[in-house]
C-alpha cells in the first residue's frame, strides 16, 4: 500500500494534522491508521476543556504563558510556550468552524472553567465531556474529506527505516529516514507494508505502564517505543503526570474514571479521613495548586493516614449548578451509590499524562528524516517538567498545523516505483514471520504486563528513590528478556506487541528518572530532593 500522507492515531492529533494536509493537497492520498474503534482515544476522554486567551478584557497570553512556564518548574521552552500560546487561539476558531460547540453563557460569551495552576478563568469546555464532542466534530469532518482514508483495527508495528533495507542504524546514524510503517490488519490478520512520502506519529499516551490511570486502554505509549527502536530521540520521559482525582472505586481495574480538576475549579474542597482541608497545609494555592503539589500531598495524606483515597467534597454544590457543569460525573458517581450533594467523592492520583515524549523541533519534526511527531506522544518543550492543566489539547492543535505547514511545504513527496516493491526502487522487504508460531498460552503476556504495571506504581510513581528505581530496572531487564524471547518465536498480536512497547517504554521512563539527579516538577526523588543548578533536558 502507498499513500502521501500517513497518520498513526485518530485522536485530536491525527485527524486536526490529516484534515488540514487533505484540504491543503486535494490531489494527495491520507490515509489514518488506528488500532481499535476510531474515536477509541485519550481525547475522547478530556474532560475539564482546552486552555485558550479567550477574554482579552480580563485575560493576556503575558498570563497564559506565566502560568504555563511556573507549572513546568523551569523547564519549559519559552519559545514553545509563546508559540503554543499565541497560536492556539487561532486553532480553537478552527474547530469551532469545524463543529465543536463550547458553552456559552445567555449573553453569548464563551463560559470559561478555571482549574489548578490557572491565574485567570480560560477554559473552554463542553460541559463534562469536551474532547467527546471535539473527537465527534472533528470525525465528521474527516468523512466529509474525500482524500482521506480511515482505516481503523490496523496496529502500527515498526516505522520502516534504512534498518529494514539492511543498514546498520545506530543512534548516530546522521540521516535516519522514514520510509512508511509495518501495520498488521486485524480485519484480515495480515501485516502489510506501507510507504509514505510523511508519516506523523499521534500515538498518544502511555498511562496504561502503570496500575492505576485515567488513560483507556489504548495507551501504551507504542509511537515512543518505536521511536526509540528506530534510534530517534526520547525525551524527558520521566515526567509522568498524576492527576490528583481518579475516582476511587475498589475492585476496577483498566482506565480509572476521572473527576475533572475544573471540579476543584468551581469550589470542590479535598478533604482527609479526618474531615479537613488539608491542602492549606501544603500550598498557598490550596486545591488548585498545579497537579504536581497536590499529588504529591494526597499521597502523603493516604500514606501518613493508612488510606488509600482522600476525598473531593462538593457537597456546598448547589444540584442544579452540579449538574449543568459536570452532567456525566453526577450520573457516574450516582450509579454506583454516591449522591454528590450529601457524599464526598473518594479520589486518588492515578497516572494521567506523559509530558515527554518523541523529541520535536518548533515544527512537529522527529530526529528521523520524513516522521513528524504531535499530540501527547510527542516532546515539544511546552511541559517541561509538569504540565499545566488542559493545555494538551492545545498542544495537539498547534503542532499538528505546523506539523502540515512543514510537511506540505519542505517534503518532496516520494513517487512509488513502477514494480510497486517499495520507494523509488528500494526493495522494502516483508515482514518476516518465518519461524514464528501462534502463542501457546496467553498468561506468559497477561501476568507479564500485570507485573509491568505493578513495578512501575510501586518503584516509578509519585515520589521516587535511587534502590526503587534500581529495582524497576532490575525487574524490567528480566521482563525484557522474557518477553523479547517469546517475541521471536511467536507470531505478532496486537497483546504481544503493546507489551514489548510498554516495556521499552517504562524502561525510558525508569533510564531517565535515574538521569535527573534532583526533584524538579513531577520527578519527586527523596535522594535528591532539590532542584539541580544545571537545567536540563534529559534525551535518550
Ligand atoms: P489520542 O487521543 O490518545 O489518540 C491516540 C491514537 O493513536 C488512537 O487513535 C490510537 O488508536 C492510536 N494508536 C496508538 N498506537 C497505535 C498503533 N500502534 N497503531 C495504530 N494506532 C495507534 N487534556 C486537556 O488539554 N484537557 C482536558 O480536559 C483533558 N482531560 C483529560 C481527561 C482524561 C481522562 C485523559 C485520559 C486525558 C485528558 N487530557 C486532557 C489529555 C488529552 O486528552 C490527551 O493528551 C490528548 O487527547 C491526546 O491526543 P492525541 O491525539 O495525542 O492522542
Ligand atoms: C481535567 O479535566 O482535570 C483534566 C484536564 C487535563 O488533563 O488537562
Amino acid at each position: 500500500m502507498q499513500t502521501d500522507f500517513l497518520v498513526i492515531g485518530s485522536g485530536i492529533a491525527g485527524l486536526t494534522y490529516a484534515l488540514k494536509v487533505a484540504q491543503d493537497c486535494p490531489d494527495k492520498t491520507v490515509t489514518i491508521f488506528t488500532k481499535t474503534q476510531s474515536d477509541e482515544t485519550n481525547t475522547k476522554y478530556a474532560q475539564g476543556g482546552i486552555a485558550g486567551v479567550m477574554d482579552a478584557d480580563n485575560d493576556s497570553f503575558e498570563k497564559h504563558i506565566e502560568d504555563t512556564l511556573i507549572a513546568g518548574d523551569g523547564l519549559c521552552n519559552r519559545q514553545t510556550v509563546e508559540i503554543v500560546v499565541k497560536e492556539g487561539v487561532q486553532r480553537i476558531h478552527e474547530i469551532i468552524e469545524w463543529g465543536a460547540q463550547f458553552d456559552k453563557e445567555p449573553d453569548g460569551d464563551y463560559k470559561l472553567g478555571k482549574e489548578g495552576g490557572h491565574s485567570e478563568f480560560r477554559i473552554l469546555h463542553h460541559k463534562d465531556v469536551t474532547g467527546k464532542e471535539m473527537e465527534r466534530a472533528l470525525l465528521e469532518a474527516i468523512k466529509k474529506a474525500e482524500n482521506i482514508q480511515l482505516i481503523s483495527h490496523c496496529f502500527v508495528l515498526d516505522i520502516i527505516t534504512q534498518h529494514h533495507l539492511g543498514y546498520l542504524v545506530t543512534k548516530s546514524t546522521p540521516d535516519i529516514e522514514c520510509y512508511g510503517v509495518y501495520v498488521l490488519n486485524l480485519q484480515t490478520n495480515k501485516i502489510e507494508t506501507v510507504t509514505a512520502g510523511v508519516t506523523l506519529l499521534a500515538t498518544g499516551g502511555n498511562g496504561q505502564v502503570y496500575r492505576t490511570t485515567t488513560n483507556p486502554a489504548i495507551a501504551t505509549g507504542d509511537g515512543v517505543a518505536m521511536v526509540y527502536r528506530a534510534k530517534g530521540r526520547i525525551e524527558n520521559m520521566e515526567f509522568i503526570q498524576f492527576h490528583p482525582t481518579a475516582l476511587y472505586e475498589p475492585g476496577v481495574r483498566g482506565q480509572s474514571f476521572l473527576i475533572t480538576e475544573a471540579v476543584r475549579g468551581d469550589g470542590g474542597i479535598l478533604r482527609n479521613h479526618a474531615g479537613e482541608a488539608f491542602m492549606e497545609r501544603y500550598d498557598e494555592r490550596k486545591d488548585l495548586a498545579p497537579r504536581d503539589i497536590v499529588a504529591r500531598a494526597i499521597d502523603n495524606e493516604m500514606k501518613v493516614n493508612g488510606t488509600e483515597h482522600v476525598y473531593l467534597d462538593c457537597r456546598h454544590f448547589s444540584k442544579e449548578k452540579f449538574t449543568e457543569h459536570f452532567p456525566n460525573i453526577y450520573a457516574k458517581c450516582l450509579s454506583i451509590g454516591i449522591d454528590i450533594t450529601k457524599h464526598m467523592i473518594p479520589v486518588a492520583p492515578a497516572a494521567h499524562y506523559s509530558c515527554g515524549g518523541i523529541k520535536t523541533d518548533e515544527w512537529g519534526r522527529t530526529s528521523i528524516k520524513n516522521l513528524y511527531a504531535a499530540g501527547e506522544c510527542a516532546s515539544t518543550g511546552l511541559h517541561g517538567a509538569n504540565r499545566l492543566a488542559s493545555n494538551s489539547l492545545l498542544e495537539a492543535m498547534v503542532f499538528a498545523h505546523r506539523a502540515y505547514k512543514d510537511s506540505v511545504s519542505n517534503v518532496v513527496l516520494r513517487k512509488a516505483s513502477p514494480s510497486g516493491g517499495g520507494l523509488e526502487g528500494a526493495g522494502i522487504p516483508d515482514w518476516k514471520t518465518d519461524g514464528t508460531t501462534s502463542p501457546k498460552e496467553m498468561i506468559l503476556i497477561t501476568q507479564s504486563v500485570k507485573e509491568l504495571k505493578l513495578l512501575m506504581s510501586d518503584y516509578v510513581g509519585i515520589v521516587r528513590n535511587n534502590e526503587r528505581l534500581h529495582r524497576a530496572m532490575k525487574r524490567l531487564d528480566l521482563l525484557f528478556a522474557e518477553t523479547e524471547e517469546l517475541y521471536k518465536k511467536t507470531i505478532v498480536s496486537p497483546q504481544l506487541c503493546e507489551l514489548r512497547n510498554m516495556i521499552t517504554v517504562a524502561y525510558v521512563i525508569v533510564k531517565s528518572a535515574e538521569f535527573r539527579q534532583e526533584s524538579r516538577g513531577l520527578h519527586f526523588n527523596t535522594d535528591y530532593p532539590g532542584k539541580s543548578e544545571m537545567v536540563q533536558n534529559i534525551v535518550l
